[in-house]
């Protein structure tokens, strides 16, 4: 397990806002950056690379219009580089795209950088992290997929945190102290800690922030969580 100082504690609490009240979607992202979100995780499904179908560039848009937070666009689609400049356009400041839906991931990674955002890798819970060794002196952030993607308010899959303990030697050992290792799924007050310990430096919580009121409050809860994690 890597040690974490008090001042390597800069911990990324990214909300996912696929769990939050649409219908009060403007409200309730203006609460979460009130209660400090470091940005805001916009889960894009298209019902084909994953099980179930969300939403596009229209929120994107709105949301752009509506915070002033980075907005990391973690695109569960097949063939992503067909939408990076649509999204962009939109206001995305970060794109994640899959390792299992990028036939030239190079490429694309290549193309989300050309226009002028940050990029990431996500891998899937069986994905095999050799899957990005070639491309990581490329990349911004890799997240580690601790549930099957599609749905929020599944269950932590336990073997992710032996996932990020691995990938964080990776990135260690290769001097790849800026890339952001993010972790997303299942994440809520209760696991936080460990994922921490392992080594995440970006928490995505969906229902772990908004599924229990008030917003401010689980917000709260979850930065006590990794501060006692960073100082204990
Ligand atoms: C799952 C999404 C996640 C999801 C997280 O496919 O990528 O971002 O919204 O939701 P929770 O935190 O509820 O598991
Ligand atoms: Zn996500």
């Amino acid at each position: 397990m890597p040690v974490i100082t008090a001042n390597q504690c800069a911990i990324r609490l990214t909300p996912s806002i696929l769990a939050a009240d649409f219908m009060r979607l403007g409200e309730q992202v203006r609460e979460v950056a009130e209660a400090g979100a470091d940005g805001l995780h916009i889960d894009v499904m298209d019902g084909v690379f994953v099980p179930n179908i969300s939403i596009g560039m229209p929120v994107v848009a709105a949301l752009r219009r509506s915070v002033d937070l980075p907005l990391d666009c973690h695109l569960m689609i097949v063939e992503p580089e067909r939408y990076l400049e649509a999204f962009v356009a939109a206001g995305a400041t970060h794109i994640t795209v899959h390792v299992e839906a990028c036939r030239h991931l190079h490429r694309t990674i290549q193309q989300i950088h050309d226009l002028g955002v940050t990029a990431g890798v996500a891998l899937n819970p069986a994905t095999p992290l050799t899957a990005i060794e070639e491309i990581l002196p490329d990349l911004d952030l890799v997240l580690i997929m601790s549930v099957n993607p599609g749905f929020s308010g599944q269950t932590y899959i336990p073997g992710s945190t032996a996932r990020i303990v691995r990938l964080r030697r990776l990135l260690d050992e290769r001097g790849l102290h800026h890339i952001d290792l993010q972790v997303d799924g299942g994440v809520s007050a209760a696991n936080v800690a460990d994922v921490i310990g392992a080594g995440a430096t970006n928490i995505v919580a969906g229902s772990g922030v908004f599924n229990s009121l008030p917003i401010a409050e689980t917000m709260q809860v979850l930065r006590q969580a990794i501060q006692h994690r960073c100082s204990g």
